[in-house]
């Protein structure tokens, strides 16, 4: 494709939605029953359904059907976290795992619309589960490894799973990680939690329950491999994904199966180029979206070669990527600009000592990538040969709406233009379109496939948060502007949403965390810009009278945080101060705290609507 193509093709996307989306979702996929109507409602009535009719099957997709022609072509490389341990499935191989696992699953008593949570490491096996769940029509709910005890109950009570699979351990960059401690803690409390399934990673030693607990590879030996797949109405809920908001409590991002895999199917092939013999990389995690849509689903659609590392990028060493690409020769490679900050941070020469040369295009996603960082990426990794598609999306999104094709002329540090059928506007705080040069909030005004449906349980809630500010349009929570010549830019959130190493934390869930710690009274969490990581949080606590402020509080602070939330949470600052600054109405003023965290205390902006003035001129003296 050629930009002039991709501006023909988006002009008929627009102009043509149905017969667009049609034409891919033929195109890309099987479907049992063909749908009779490609769009129905809209986003003013909230009541839009895609591919109505239409019957599918996500896991036929991604492997049965490609047994003819791809049984013996690899569907996962996987690289251990040690360079020693490497693991090649072909198509053929993966189908027969993930059959007999969705056999297990069955024996199970798992049936059509369950929920199961996975709580694994970056092992084959998550993907198998994953898939197992998708064959049956069992909803799955990913929970990132890295995630607490107490983030993973929260997570398996909301959306009431009754089966977990999880691993003995895990292992990153040379550390355990304690999966099924962390499990046994969580499913204490989850009543309808019949059964954990445990996967043998590191086999060391593990508590272990008779009644509940049963070995992955006990039961894969007493089921067979022949398992007829669920014909899922394109409607029907396909998985859970738990992301942060603003208010304390995490979503469940829930996506239906026939828009989804459209949208993913078709954003990695036009995205990423990916050539039948590429092999393509995607450094994401699978307990998040990016791993979801860009290691699994929209690779395996196209059956690409899709590479699994259950590593970090400085383990043994900061040449681990380009290493793992000079490995096995990887032609697509896509991370976060997080990840690209810290290896810059170490010097060229961790990357100059590799060759690189498989290369093709470079891909980046969950930030804004800064142009100096950009420029890096293009000069030192990509050798000035690679495009990169710096990818704008989030987890409501399903998969990518605004980046750079292949072929689209690249300016360092704008995500460029929107994929097909997107239609994005920036508006301002009267909700009028801005037109060039000007920031404001990014809505998307048309429907498209991979749209999530709902928040799982609490469609009040989905339809508050995102369609409510500004009717009948879907709102990002992104501020961007666009330039003369029509590019994003993405700026940042627009909400309380803080994104540390390109993680999603909501400023209400870090608040919560902190209150329940019986020396604080208030607290009150904002962003500040962090060289590698971004964002880092900044905490205001207010303790109890009584209380002395010490370091071992802040310790014991920090400590708190990271057990009830994950190690994503660490505190980069915490200040004790006296009040917070509210309104009359008693809310937290977050706008003026964040520009205090800075020093900015010349522009605070209007406060008038402050309760008491005098807590700014504290706040400041500290
Ligand atoms: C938020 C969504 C999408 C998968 C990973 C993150 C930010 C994401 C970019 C980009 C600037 C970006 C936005 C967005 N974001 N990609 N290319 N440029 N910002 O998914 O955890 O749901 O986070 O990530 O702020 O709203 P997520």
């Amino acid at each position: 494709m050629n930009f002039e193509k991709y501006k023909e093709l988006y002009r008929y996307s627009i102009e043509n939605p149905e017969q667009f989306w049609a034409e891919q979702a033929n195109e890309f996929l099987h479907w049992d029953s063909p749908f009779e109507k490609v769009l129905s409602g809209s986003f003013e009535k909230q009541d839009t359904r895609w591919f109505v009719g239409g019957k599918l099957n996500a896991s036929y997709n991604c492997l049965d059907r490609h047994l003819k022609n791809k049984k013996d072509k690899p569907a996962i490389i996987w690289e251990g976290d040690d360079p020693a341990q490497s693991k090649i499935m072909t198509y053929g191989e993966l189908y027969e795992e993930v059959s007999r696992f969705a056999n297990v699953l069955k024996k199970q008593n798992i049936k059509k619309g369950d929920r199961v949570c996975i709580y694994l490491p970056m092992i084959p096996e998550i993907i198998i589960s994953m898939l197992a769940c998708a064959r049956i029509g069992a909803i799955h709910s990913v929970v990132f490894g890295g995630f607490s005890a107490d983030s993973l109950r929260t997570r398996i009570l909301d959306s009431d799973c009754q089966l977990v699979i999880t691993a003995d351990e895990g292992v990153r960059g040379g550390k355990i990680i304690p999966l099924k401690k962390n499990a046994d803690q969580a499913v204490n409390e989850c009543r309808n939690v019949k059964k954990i399934i445990v996967v043998k990673r590191t086999g060391n030693s593990i508590s272990w329950d008779d009644k509940r607990d049963v070995w992955y590879h006990d039961e894969m030996k007493k089921v067979d491999s022949n398992c007829v797949p669920e014909k899922m109405n394109s409607d029907d809920p396909f998985f859970i994904l738990y992301t942060s908001g603003s208010t304390g409590k995490p979503k469940g991002v829930l996506h239906t199966t026939g828009g989804y895999l459209v949208f993913v199917a078709t954003t990695f092939k036009y995205v990423f180029d990916c050539a039948d013999e590429d092999i393509y990389w995607c450094t994401a995690d699978l307990g998040w979206i990016t791993g979801h849509s860009y290691i699994l689903y929209g690779p395996l659609l196209n059956g690409a070669t899709t590479l699994l590392f259950e590593g970090v990028p400085s383990y043994p060493n900061f040449s681990r990527y380009w290493e793992i690409i000079d490995k096995y020769s990887v032609n697509i490679f896509y991370t976060a600009p997080t990840a690209i900050r810290a290896l810059r941070h170490e010097g060229d020469e961790w990357v100059n000592k590799t060759s690189r040369k498989s290369l093709k295009l470079l891909g980046t996603v969950g930030e804004p990538i800064n142009p100096d960082v950009w420029k890096w990426y293009y000069d030192v990794v990509g050798q000035k040969k690679c495009p990169i598609v710096d990818t704008w999306w989030q987890t409501e999104t399903g998969g990518i709406l605004i980046s750079p094709l292949p072929c689209t002329p690249l300016k360092p540090g704008s995500a460029t233009f929107p994929f097909f059928g997107i239609v994005p506007e920036i508006i301002d705080e009267q909700g009028n379109v801005i037109k060039n040069n000007e920031a404001g909030k990014l809505v998307i005004s048309k429907p498209w496939p991979g749209m999530m449906k709902t928040i799982y349980g609490d469609q009040k809630r989905f339809i508050e948060t995102y369609f409510t500010e500004v009717p009948g349009k879907y709102l990002t929570g992104d501020r961007a502007h666009r330039d003369e010549e029509n590019y994003f830019w993405i700026e940042g959130r627009n909400d309380d949403v803080i994104k540390v190493s390109g993680h999603r934390i909501g400023t209400g869930e870090l608040e919560s965390a902190l209150i329940s710690v019986p020396e604080i009274s208030e607290a009150a969490v904002v962003p500040i810009p962090n060289e590698i990581k971004g964002q880092g949080i900044f905490a205001y606590v207010v303790i109890k009278p009584n209380v002395i402020p010490s370091d071992e509080l802040k310790k014991k602070l920090n400590n708190h945080v990271r057990e009830m939330i994950g190690p994503i949470a660490t505190l980069e600052n915490i200040q004790f101060v006296k009040a917070l600054p509210k309104t009359r109405s008693g809310k937290i003023m977050r706008r003026i705290l964040r520009k205090i965290a800075v020093g900015d205390v010349e522009n605070l902006g209007d406060v008038s609507t402050l309760a008491d003035s005098a807590v700014i001129n504290d706040l400041i003296a500290q």
